[in-house]
């Protein structure tokens, strides 16, 4: 009998670095993820995401999440893909750590996103996460540039791109809330400026994931 991991690569995936681990979001994972969401991943008055669906009511909320990875997996296709982790500290579920792209064989660039439980801020895990990520796409994915952008008032997750090396490029007005504007700063990494963390990285099945994304065509199957 063959595994689920072999038959859709992405579940085959696995990221390892120190204290930190990355694995696709199964179906096993959303109740702790939503029970994060459901403590509060920021201050109630606070928006830090593009579409706002943190301080959905439940079971909006929890349903939702449910929804939206369902949904990155069954519309994830060469041309347009999102990857979501969920993010182990010390084997510990605390977040996620995502990356969306389009036509990635050819651009070689995506942006990625990310948050933590509350209980699990300020304590450099965003930082490691981020580096982990950045380490993944450029060593194995062969990225050349990795996007990021935050909402001016959103400290934390620019002080964490300034760590890791991204470079200001460029800010654009957004609605946020109904009837609010926001400015997003969007930044840009490359290889050049980037800040690796000290651990080694542990990658595992990304060898099927590169023929999925059209990165290997020829490959061995
Ligand atoms: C953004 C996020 C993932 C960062 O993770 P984290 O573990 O809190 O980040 P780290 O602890 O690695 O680093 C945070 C940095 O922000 C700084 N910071 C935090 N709040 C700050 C504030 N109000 N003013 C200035 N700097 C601040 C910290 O000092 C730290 O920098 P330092 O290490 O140089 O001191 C996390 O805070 C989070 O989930 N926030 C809510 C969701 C979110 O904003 N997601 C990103 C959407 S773009």
């Amino acid at each position: 009998m063959r595994i689920l991991g072999e038959i859709w690569p992405v579940f085959g995936l696995r990221i390892t670095a120190g204290p930190i681990g990355l694995a696709p979001i199964f179906d096993s994972d959303i109740p702790d993820l939503v029970a994060l969401a459901e403590a509060g991943i920021h201050d109630p008055d606070a928006m830090p995401f593009y579409i706002p669906w943190s301080t959905a009511p439940q079971p909006e909320l929890e349903r939702g999440m449910v929804a939206y990875y369902w949904r990155t997996r069954a519309e994830f296709k060469p041309e347009s893909w999102t990857l979501e982790f969920v993010v182990r500290y010390r084997g510990e579920i605390v977040g996620s750590q995502g990356i969306s792209t389009k036509d990635y064989a050819v651009t070689r660039t995506g942006e990625t996103g990310s948050w933590l439980g509350r209980a699990y801020q300020g304590r450099g895990i965003g930082t490691l996460m981020r580096q982990t990520i950045c380490a993944f796409l450029f060593d194995h994915l062969d990225a050349v540039e990795i996007a990021s952008g935050a909402f001016l008032d959103n400290p934390a997750s620019l002080a964490v791109s300034r760590k890791v090396g991204y470079q200001p490029n460029g800010q654009e007005r957004l609605k946020r809330r109904d009837g609010e504007v926001a400015l997003s700063q969007k930044l840009m990494l490359r290889p050049e400026t980037f800040v690796r963390h000290d651990y080694p990285l542990e990658v595992e099945g990304v060898d099927a994931v590169r023929r999925l994304i059209g990165l290997d065509p020829s490959g061995p199957a």
